[in-house]
């Protein structure tokens, strides 16, 4: 009725902008309004006359709330479907993708959600968590809707919670974790795809009418061909610093997906969540079933302060330890792979103290000894220390590493199973595979059933065994190297719940551990990134991008991941992959936590005081790669040097890595990169540091205004001769 009204005084004064000025109040809808606000922007819901729950508002927060009144009719809020739904329901009248599709306990595939409340709970000054009630006025089924606010940062996170009261279980056929809803003319999807040593790559394209979606069947590892990670630019591709952007999400380790579904009104429906493939999940009366976090922020200044956004909210908010150190370490991986004993440990044990590290890592192959883990074939799931290569255990290993006054780390992959184990010997049920078939494998191995409670036991023991063992173990890589083939539990009565429940079994396990060892770094690994995302690095303190670690790689790699997780969750290590010189491979994995995994005694004494000194740089700069702000200076996509900086909290210290991309004849940077985020009232003393022994800086070193180095800029001299360049900036006072 509004709209039909609406529609006869527009046409008659044929302007909004007339309209408004004339009679605001005359077209405010009815209806209660929730607007979800931030710093910046607002996400405004709208429960209709009806009891429909809409999206009627989401971008820049406007300065009168009482405005947003305003909106639906602007926005052709339509009472007749569902398209803008803050959470759109199947088998009634929508006519779209639905976020929620249930089965009834009578077989009924219908579902309306009406507005049944509201609350709001105050978590600190900053972060506050609104709940919406919804409920089916014809079965007993609830939803409600979780947005935690993050004010400061303009986060969102957002979820569902999915319970009834019919007599026997329902069937949730789908279950979004949110549902968005935007304005625009036109929309940019920048989504990422990729493969074993070639994550995040990405591809950007505009949405047409249709639905887009991304998604994961992998079980395990679910972002190895894609995480669940998304940008969305309105109305033009955003740069930099330009353009209203959203960034998002899923934090979810398991099956995703993520629908991008432009309806007949030009709208933008965003439903994203546990991908529902397979996993039509039975839900018992009375269980509340919670859907993972979708995060998100949107910026109207592009996709850097977008960035900057997650990156802090990440830090205070998210993954462990977010605002402390991180430790520099030595592999072995790479320098030995299975290959080790104590003599060989212990010399490495002496290399990283010589290197100037914090801690030694202990990769691959301890374990086992019925099926000793001496390639990747057998072993897997033995986690008893190998007695031929490691006679005094692991406990001898912590000692020689305190001997050299350097801490202790090991390797785990506790979710896997290699078929020749004595774990698979005693547990085959413990192993996903179908009873009836083949056995089919990735890397040799199979995944361990982690919807079983008892599976769930043993991984725990696992890593608190190591620990009560050995309590002066200082680090944890988490390893998952497989993806799960032949989905079968032998332990689900329902085989549809068991996508869901691995991943909910495997958080319950890293959870346990996290509440027993709360500070304890922990990297999560999965031959690569095969599992980032930030369902489960709030239990890590980092994650291991890439096995690719040729530097020139990485450099795109880590610029793509460094829009979704700070600098400070990217274990970067220096390896011997790729023909870069150790300088080069060295300021590449500064720009992010840096570690090593090369053979210590055999670089030359240059190199080997190159390394040393570059350590003392990035701890000495580690306040600003760490916890300050990045800015990316120069895209390695589009020109032939990416430059990127890092400036901390207080603009008073500041770090530059530039490195060539192309190399082309004559490439390099010929022009003075303008700096961003300092003070422009500051002034900086700028040097170049990481010089390699026997060359010389080859910038204007001095002092500068912020105001100069900002507007003017500064070249790194980024050429053939000096393929990679970090420049170090302090306040002059
Ligand atoms: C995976 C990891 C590597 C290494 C090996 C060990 O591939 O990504 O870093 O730990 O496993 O098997």
């Amino acid at each position: 009725m509004l709209r039909f009204s609406l529609m006869k005084i527009l046409s008659y004064f044929k302007g909004i902008g007339l309209l408004l000025f004339l009679c605001p109040l005359a077209v405010k809808a009815q209806g209660t309004f929730i607007p979800v606000e931030t710093k910046d922007d607002a996400l405004v819901l709208h429960v209709t006359g009806e009891g429909d729950l809409n999206t009627v508002y989401f971008g820049k927060k406007l300065s009168d709330p009482k405005e947003y009144q305003i909106t639906p009719q602007l926005y052709h809020e339509d009472e007749t479907d569902m398209r803008n739904s803050a959470y759109t329901t199947a088998g009634t009248r929508n006519l779209l993708e639905p976020a929620i599709a249930v089965t009834h306990a009578d077989g009924n595939k219908s579902l309306a959600l009406k507005y049944a409340g509201q609350s709001t709970e105050k978590i600190n000054a900053d972060v506050s968590l609104i709940h919406i009630r919804l409920e089916d006025p014809a079965y007993h089924t609830e939803v409600t809707l979780h947005y935690q606010v993050y004010y400061t940062d303009n986060v969102i996170e957002q979820w569902s919670t999915i319970v009834h009261h019919e007599k026997r279980s329902i069937r949730l056929d789908k279950y979004a974790s949110a549902n968005l809803y935007l304005q625009a003319k036109s929309y940019w999807l920048r989504h990422y795809h990729g493969d074993w040593a070639k994550e995040m790559r990405p591809e950007e394209e505009k949405l047409t009418h249709g639905i887009k979606t991304l998604d994961s069947k992998l079980g395990t590892r679910a972002d190895l061909f894609g995480p669940p990670s998304f940008m969305v630019s309105l109305n033009k591709p955003a740069t930099e610093d330009e353009g209203e952007v959203l960034l998002g999400n899923l934090e979810w380790s398991g099956n995703y997906r993520i629908d991008f579904e432009i309806d007949p009104s030009n709208g933008l429906r965003l439903l994203a969540g546990i991908n529902n493939y397979a996993s039509d999940y039975s839900l018992k009366p009375g269980e509340e079933f919670e859907t993972p976090k979708l995060v998100y922020t949107l910026s109207q200044h592009g996709k850097g302060e977008a960035s900057r956004n997650l990156q802090d909210w990440a830090r205070k908010y998210k993954i462990v330890d977010g605002e402390g150190p991180r430790l520099t370490l030595l592999n072995n991986w790479e320098s030995t792979y299975f290959d080790f004993n104590e003599d060989k440990l212990s010399q490495l044990l002496k290399d990283t103290q010589k290197l100037g590290a914090d801690l030694f890592l202990l990769d691959d192959g301890w374990f086992g000894n019925k099926y000793p883990r001496n390639d990747d074939h057998a072993g897997l799931g033995d986690w008893q220390v190998n007695k031929a290569k490691l006679p005094d255990g692991i406990a001898f290993l912590v000692k020689e590493a305190e001997k050299n006054d350097i801490k202790f780390g090991i390797w785990v992959e506790p979710e896997m199973v290699n078929p020749k184990s004595e774990l698979y010997e005693k547990h085959p049920d413990w192993v996903v595979k179908q009873p009836q078939r083949p056995e089919y494998y990735m890397r040799n191995q199979l995944v361990l059933d982690l919807s079983n409670p008892k599976v769930q036991e043993f991984v725990f023991n696992t890593i608190n065994g190591l620990f009560t063992q050995n309590p002066n173990l200082a680090y944890i890589k988490w390893d998952c190297n497989s993806v799960i083939y032949n989905a079968y539990s032998a332990y689900e009565k329902d085989q549809a719940n068991f996508y869901v429940d691995y991943v909910k079994g495997l958080y319950k396990v890293m959870g346990r551990i996290r509440a027993k060892y709360p500070k304890v770094p922990m990297m999560l690994c999965s031959g690569g990134g095969g599992r980032v995302d930030y369902g489960a690095l709030q239990y890590f303190t980092e994650f291991w991008p890439s096995d690719d670690t040729e530097p020139l790689e990485r450099i795109f790699i880590q610029w793509e991941y460094s829009y979704f997780y700070p600098a400070l969750t990217s274990a970067n290590h220096v390896t011997n992959w790729g023909k870069e010189p150790i300088k080069y491979r060295v300021d590449v994995a500064m720009m992010g936590k840096l570690g090593f995994d090369i053979v210590v005694s055999k670089l030359s004494p240059d190199e080997l005081s190159f390394c040393q000194d570059a350590i003392k740089n990035y701890k000495a700069y580690s306040g600003a790669i760490w916890h300050g702000e990045q800015y990316r200076l120069q895209s390695p996509w589009d020109n032939d040097a990416a430059s990127i900086l890092y400036v901390d909290t207080t603009k008073s210290q500041a770090i530059i890595f530039n490195y060539l991309i192309n190399n082309r004849y004559g490439a390099g940077t010929h022009l003075p990169i303008k700096l961003k985020g300092l003070d422009p009232n500051k002034h900086y003393a700028i040097k170049e540091i990481n010089l390699y022994p026997g060359t010389k800086s080859g910038i204007k070193e001095g002092v500068y205004s912020g105001d100069f180095l900002m507007t003017v800029g500064i070249n790194p001299e980024v050429h053939e001769g000096r393929t990679s360049v970090v420049i170090g900036m302090d306040e002059a006072k």
